[in-house]
């Protein structure tokens, strides 16, 4: 099939040469002048592993191209993704459409006949219509198809979320579209993976339904988290314990400081808003909201309490300052929260994160870097787990200690556990458990 893309973000990229993978061809068109030249060049401008391998292939392949011009791109081409970014809108809590309706625009101006318009990017209930809107008043008369295919992406993972997902969902109302949008899933649905059609609101619901139902998830486990430290028990066999009843799974049940990123907050905010306007309050998801955002300022009391109460003049190691490992994405991350509280009390903080440095640097103002977890911890009276990347899975703990200044470990990961940091003569400080004071 010949697919035009629009939007090379991270949704956008992904899903192109993923599609240019199985053989299509496809054209990702980007209107930011400075990754269009990269992307040109064979360079990804974001961190997914793997992604640069695929791209290089698909391109040196000859069915994976880039362009500023949508028209160009449309020429042919049997469906057409929107995978635009939809930002929460300053102040109301909706997610911002202008960009996805400045493309339907584009679109409707150029479109080939009975294209199918295939929205990707996560938009409100009722989107699919207003986008079909959009285009009428653009090109009245004009034959084309609406679908919603929502991506359920996790960054860091993405390119194996895409060619393996537990379910492809579809929303729309039109033959034509159903027969295109099978044939462009086929070399993943011939391999028993579900394809889920239903209509387009419908559609929209399930992705952010989906992501809020995670979100609470995380939350509830992070509440138990919080009783387990005062009543004593340990989270993790209280996850292990409920997740063996298939009906709860035991996925997304780590207990941690609090989930970030650019989708679970903004989509749990856009659709607690949909709740509301509608008059269908999402209460759950309100209170999820508030939940994690009370639990990140909770965390850097955390590591206050465990470094005796008072932090003045104290250095702090901060291992880790991406919202999750294998991703260079500060949208929303934990750190942004704890950092800057540390240092309001008074603590100087000295961070490191394989990935993030470049971009977290400006948005960390007076932290200072190190490029490693032993560097960071030098003369460090305390470190601190925010990030579960592999490369702090295995520190030396005897070494850690003997380079730093204290004794204190705060784990917000659980990535360890209390004998071998009592062997290393350090004073644990995990998620949900008691302390192990050496
Ligand atoms: C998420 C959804 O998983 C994905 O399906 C959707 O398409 C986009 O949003 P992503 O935000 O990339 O993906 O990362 P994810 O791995 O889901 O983690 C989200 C946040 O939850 C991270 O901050 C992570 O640290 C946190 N998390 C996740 C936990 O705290 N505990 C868990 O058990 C799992």
């Amino acid at each position: 099939m010949k697919i035009a893309m629009v939007g090379a973000g991270y949704v956008g990229l992904v899903s192109g040469v993923c599609f240019s993978d199985f053989g299509h061809t496809v054209v990702c068109v980007e209107k930011d002048e400075n990754k269009l030249a990269k992307l040109r060049d064979g360079q990804v401008p974001i961190y997914e592993p793997g992604l640069d391998q695929l791209l290089e292939k698909n391109m040196a392949g000859g069915h994976l191209s880039f362009t500023g011009d949508l028209a160009a791109a449309l020429v042919d081409a049997d469906a057409c993704f929107i995978a635009v970014g939809t930002p929460t809108r300053r102040g109301d809590g909706h997610a911002d459409l202008s960009y996805v309706l400045e493309s339907a625009r584009e679109i409707a101006d150029a479109m080939p006949e009975d294209l199918v318009v295939v929205i990707k990017s996560t938009v409100p209930v009722g989107t699919n219509r207003k986008v079909a809107e959009t285009i009428r008043q653009q090109r009245p008369g004009a034959a084309f198809h609406m679908a919603s295919n929502p991506e359920f992406l996790r960054e860091g993972v993405a390119i194996a979320d895409f060619t393996r997902p537990d379910r492809v969902v579809v929303g729309l109302e039109s033959e034509h579209a159903e027969a295109v949008l099978r044939a462009i899933y086929r070399p993943i649905t011939s391999r028993q993976t579900p394809l889920l059609v239903s209509d387009p609101e419908t559609a929209e619901l399930i992705k952010y339904a989906s992501n809020s139902f995670l979100a609470m998830k995380i939350t509830f486990i992070n509440e138990v988290a919080n009783l387990c430290e005062r009543v004593g028990g340990d989270v993790e066999t209280v996850a292990h314990g409920i997740g063996l009843d298939s009906r709860i799974g035991e996925r997304f049940l780590n207990a941690g400081p609090g989930y970030g990123g650019s989708c679970f907050p903004k989509d749990t905010i856009a659709f607690a808003q949909t709740g509301r306007d509608a008059g269908a309050v999402q209460s759950l998801v309100e209170a999820t909201i508030l939940s994690n955002d009370q639990r990140k300022s909770a965390m850097a009391d955390k590591i206050i309490q465990a470094c005796g109460g008072d932090v003045r003049g104290k250095r702090i190691a901060i291992l880790g300052v991406t919202f999750k490992p294998e991703t260079d994405d500060m949208r929303d991350a934990p750190s942004l929260t704890i950092v800057p509280a540390l240092q309001a009390a008074g603590a100087q903080v000295v961070a490191c994160d394989p990935q993030a440095a470049h971009e977290a640097r400006d948005m960390l103002p007076g932290a200072s870097w190190s490029n490693g977890p032993y560097e960071a911890a030098s003369d460090a009276d305390a470190v601190v787990i925010l990030t579960e990347w592999n490369q702090f899975r295995g520190l030396n703990l005897a070494e850690l200690a003997a380079c730093m200044r204290g004794t204190t470990f705060i784990d917000l990961r659980n990535i360890y556990n209390a004998d071998e940091m009592d062997a290393a003569g350090l004073d644990y400080w995990p998620v949900g458990k008691r302390p192990s004071l050496s």
